[in-house]
């Protein structure tokens, strides 16, 4: 995830701004870059690792700047694309985190207005509209130009000449460190502590004057707000946890702003054919591994039902060495790291058999988004814990957005349809968040689990593959034998595997496989398994027949994968702090697997 830093004082604002960028590496990120106030806008920039890049950046005095560490959305990593961006006066220097949604018409508006760009990002176009509003105030210049955009941020520049550091904010954090005759601005708590514990939040519309003698806050409508700082006790480390004991709760809890941010521009691009360009198709293969093969599972049932594709779906090291069918199905390559060994060589041998290829990934200029025809990114940003949490729920999102955008295609979707399903989609994250607000419960649920040496996770249809999830998600970081199973086969064979000491955890939903899921529910309890129910809220029948019963608000059940996700999440996590386990790094795991 980027990272913002912006210093004004007495002291060295390099010195001061690099720190900052250094304590936010831990972020994520791809480049780096600082802009100066020292004898004129000062700006150096580059791609790559902090330790490589800081030696080669010059020695500038001058006591205020702004920095920023990039994680790639828009635009592959590279020195252009990388912040601050600067405008063609070179007076204006700005850094940004968040997604300018409607960045293409702006940069079009400014292009024929003469503003030159330099980079492919949709950054680029804020510092362009700070210059075109820019008559003396870089406040009002920055807000002017914010109200031009549609999209995410949390932003801060600065003009030549000016010795205020301006900032806004929508939907990304930002925070200001308040020293003594110096001031701080930041995405995060991290990158301001070496300075201050005294930090004030700037609040969702906010925007701020920084100077190194004060802090000047506004609301929306350009009021001035008054606030108290606040005292910060976290440790470094506690901080870039953001106060949550793991990355891996951390990540969970960040789940309705990873959805948020993977929908947005796309559900408003199906029918311009930008989230899936047209192509004849009639199959379509899912290729990948562990975690993004679960998510190509629950894909297949939402191309299937949407689009009414006929769909398969192979593990990357199954299908690299089978041996085709000389068949040329759409072949979609999905990977949150882009760097899977397995994946990659599928995605080789897909073009070898003549096959068109869509990765779906979540990072930006990763191996596969440079060796597949087509690329969507998930926009989860980046994700410390091993466990993939917020990049499958996105991945989950994108098959959504998929099946939407064949659907739409193919015409199996009329207008009503794909703008009902499209509505519901944009509830998601407030139905996570609703999941999240019940972690206190699941977390005493899980007590049943805790002791056993297997659990079997059963579920039907498109929660078949979403059971899959729960089970690996709890093997690996909990290290309990777990066993996804689509219900209906338990009766050839497994059922003999069920006694007392055997949980299951089960989800019947509100599809038209609930009442079979209530049968098969039945038939574990017969065998004295202790069950953990997950349904639709309110379910008393399905309440009346489980141990302990979760429940999840009712969605149209399509969908219900995304909130039933979090609550298998969440009961890995519980599960594994209560054994003590290592939850960020499990045992014999990595992130990412680029050995076959
Ligand atoms: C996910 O929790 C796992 N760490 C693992 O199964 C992972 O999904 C798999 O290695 C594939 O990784 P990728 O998505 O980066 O290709």
């Amino acid at each position: 995830m980027c990272g913002i830093v912006g210093y004004t004082g007495q002291r060295m604002a390099e010195d001061i701004l690099l720190d900052g960028l250094r304590r936010l590496e831990y972020r994520g990120y791809d480049s780096v870059g600082i802009a100066i106030a020292s004898d004129g806008l000062k700006v150096f920039k580059d791609k790559g690792e902090m330790s490589k890049i800081e030696p080669t950046i010059p020695r500038w005095d001058g006591s205020m700047g702004i920095g920023h560490t990039r994680w790639a959305t828009c635009g592959k990593p590279s020195k252009e694309n990388a912040h601050p961006f600067v405008d063609c006066t070179g007076r204006i220097a700005l850094v940004h985190n968040g997604i300018i949604e409607n960045h293409l018409a702006l940069r079009k508006e400014l292009e024929d207005e003469g503003h030159v760009f330099t980079s492919e990002t949709d950054t680029e176009v804020l510092v362009h509209l700070m210059e075109r509003y820019y008559e003396g105030d870089a406040h009002a210049a920055l807000v002017a130009a914010l109200a031009k955009v549609k999209g995410t941020y949390a932003v801060a520049a600065m003009v030549e000449g000016d010795d205020r550091i301006v900032a806004a904010r929508k939907e990304n954090p930002l925070v200001i460190g308040m020293g003594v005759g110096e001031n701080m601005v930041a995405s995060d708590v991290t990158a301001v502590l070496s300075l201050t514990s005294r930090v004030l939040y700037i609040m969702e519309g906010e925007s701020v004057i920084v100077t190194a003698g004060g802090v000047t806050i506004f609301d929306r409508h350009g009021s001035r707000v008054e606030r108290q700082p606040t005292t910060v006790t976290w440790t470094l480390e506690d901080a870039e946890k953001g106060g949550f004991e793991h990355y891996m709760l951390k990540e969970i809890y960040e789940q309705p702003t990873a959805i948020h941010n993977c929908l947005l521009g796309s559900l408003d691009e199906i029918d311009s054919g930008a989230v899936m360009p047209d192509i004849d198709l009639s199959t379509v293969k899912l290729v990948a591994c562990g975690t993004s093969y679960n998510a190509a599972m629950v894909g297949k049932y939402i191309i299937e039902s949407m689009a009414r594709l006929p769909t398969t779906v192979e593990l990357a090291s199954e299908y690299r060495y089978s041996p085709g069918t000389g068949e040329s199905p759409l072949t979609v390559l999905v990977t949150q790291s882009g760097e899977t060994a397995d994946t990659l060589a599928a995605a080789r041998e897909a073009r070898q058999r003549g096959c068109r290829t869509l990765a779906i990934t979540n990072v930006v200029g990763s191996t596969i988004s440079r060796e597949t025809d087509h690329v969507f990114y998930t926009n989860a940003g980046p994700e410390i814990g091993v466990a993939a949490t917020k990049t499958y729920i996105t991945q989950l999102i994108s098959m959504y957005l998929l099946g939407l955008r064949l659907g739409t295609m193919r015409q199996t979707l009329d207008r009503t349809e794909v703008r009902h399903l499209s509505t519901e989609l944009r509830t998601m994250p407030r139905h996570v968040s609703g999941v999240l607000d019940r972690a206190s419960e699941i977390e005493k649920a899980v007590d049943m689990l805790v002791p056993a040496r297997d659990i079997f996770y059963l579920g039907r249809n498109i929660n078949y593959p979403t059971m899959l999830e729960g089970a690996l998600k709890l093997k690996e970081i909990s290290y309990i034998h777990a066993e996804g199973y689509a219900a209906g086969e338990l009766k050839h064979g497994p059922l003999a595997l069920l006694d007392a000491s055997t949980p299951v955890v089960a989800a019947a939903v509100n599809d038209h496989t609930r009442d079979k899921m209530l049968g098969n529910i039945s038939e574990v309890a017969a065998r004295d398994s202790p069950v953990l129910g997950i349904g639709v809220e309110g379910d008393r029948e399905l309440a009346a027949i489980v141990d302990a019963m979760i429940g999840i608000p009712k969605v149209p059940s399509i969908l219900s994968p995304v909130p039933l996700t979090v609550v298998l999440q969440l009961i890995a996590y519980y599960v594994a702090r209560k054994k003590g386990c290592s939850i960020d790094k499990p045992r014999n795991l990595a992130k990412s697997v680029t050995v076959e």
